[in-house]
């Protein structure tokens, strides 16, 4: 009987586990990178899109957004960024440097920065308001102060 218990509890864990995977890919809509794509980081300051003049909001035919930043010790360039509510929001980032996290709270909007590789995410702010962007990966001394701000309105 204890066996049986035992048993029981486990297979309730593996549910509690499944059960979490499936909420937050069919109901908070979080999903692992479904494309790879590569960027060299060292030369990102020479042209493309991860140059210094391309960086920012930019509005797309669609209505929807595209933010495109750079990661680097220790902030997300811009520093300041506005975007819309209730709109699709899709940023793409890469770093300059080493490894970064990019979180903002309260959405879904949360992703590593690897060097050498475009990270992209897309969500909808549901309100506006003042939103941090921080950085959730260990990256150096300066870790705790790498953050920019999003206004979304
Ligand atoms: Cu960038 Cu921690």
């Amino acid at each position: 009987p204890l066996e049986k218990k035992w048993l029981f509890a486990s297979l309730a864990l593996v549910a509690v586990f499944l059960g979490s995977i499936f909420y937050t890919a069919f109901e908070r809509n979080i999903h692992p990178p479904s494309h790879v794509e590569t960027v060299d980081s060292a030369k990102l300051h020479l042209g493309g899109e991860f140059a210094e003049d391309k960086l920012g909001v930019v509005g797309q035919a669609d209505g929807s957004v595209r933010v495109t930043l750079v990661a680097g010790r220790y902030g997300f360039y811009p520093r300041q960024m506005s975007v819309p509510a209730g709109r699709p929001v899709t940023f793409r980032i890469a770093s300059m440097d080493v490894l970064h996290g990019v979180h903002v709270p309260m959405t879904n909007m949360g992703t590593m920065v690897v060097p050498g590789y475009v990270a992209q995410v897309t969500t909808v702010f549901p309100k506006p308001g003042e939103y941090p962007m921080l950085c959730n990966e260990y990256c150096g001394m300066g870790h705790d102060h790498m953050w920019s701000r999003i206004t979304v309105v």
